[in-house]
């Protein structure tokens, strides 16, 4: 499983990519109206610092004219783009056309809550699909089970789509949603600092540390 960065936050992306474990990037709306400046100019400046990694920027139009409208301006930003695009009838109508006509601009198909969605958006031609884990666990439903059944469904009518589970909001689901098979998690950057962390490695640094200074401070290694 390959780890996205979900975020639109240059700080946190410079130090995720520092890391050398993120393989790409998502945002959304939300994540987009938290910074401040040009949207074009961050949306350059995080595919600039992604290389030629996937960074999913979505859309806002409503139907699917718009959407293809929008992708081909967002497409023109940079070449890493990937087009985020809300499931329903509109956002099918623009994956088949964004995945099959002119120069082809891969999509993320976003918002998706049952397997029949995910079905759906990989047969219009989807390069990804997310299902949301977390919004579904909100509603006491299974988000894990959820990415579990889109995995299975899609390795065994043998689509190529990659199932991104996002709306991770914990450590548990990036372990849960990696044995449940998705190819990839998008995780916020707290999640990874937290999935960095455990107390017992602080406690083992501690204990080392306390040891060496006892006896032999003034060694330089
Ligand atoms: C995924 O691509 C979305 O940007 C994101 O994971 C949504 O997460 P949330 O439910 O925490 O807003």
């Amino acid at each position: 499983m390959k780890f996205f960065l979900d975020s639109a936050n240059l700080q946190e992306i410079e130090e995720a990519i520092s890391w050398g474990v993120i393989s790409g990037i998502t945002t959304n709306p939300t994540l987009v109206s938290k910074e401040t400046g040009s949207f074009n100019e961050l949306v350059k400046e995080i595919c600039r610092l992604l290389q030629d990694k996937p960074v999913s920027v979505e859309v806002l139009s409503t139907t699917s004219g718009g959407m293809v409208e929008e992708a081909g301006r967002l497409a023109a930003l940079a070449e890493n783009i990937v087009i985020k695009i809300p499931m329903g009838a509109e956002g099918l109508k623009a994956v088949y056309r964004l995945s099959h006509e002119g120069k082809k601009v891969p999509c993320n198909v976003t918002l998706v809550f049952s397997a029949n969605q995910a079905l759906l958006a990989s047969r219009a031609g989807a390069a990804y699909v997310s299902p949301f884990v977390g919004r579904i666990d909100d509603i006491s439903w299974d988000g894990v089970g959820l990415v579990k059944e889109i995995t299975n469904i899609f390795t065994c009518h043998k689509l190529d789509t990659y199932v991104i589970a996002a709306s991770i909001r914990h450590p548990v689901h990036v372990e849960q949603v990696a044995v449940a098979g998705a190819h990839v998690a998008t995780v916020p950057f707290a999640v990874l600092q937290q999935m960095s962390r455990h107390p017992l490695t602080d406690l083992g640094i501690e204990r080392f540390l306390a040891d060496w200074e006892k006896t032999r401070r003034n060694e330089i290694i």
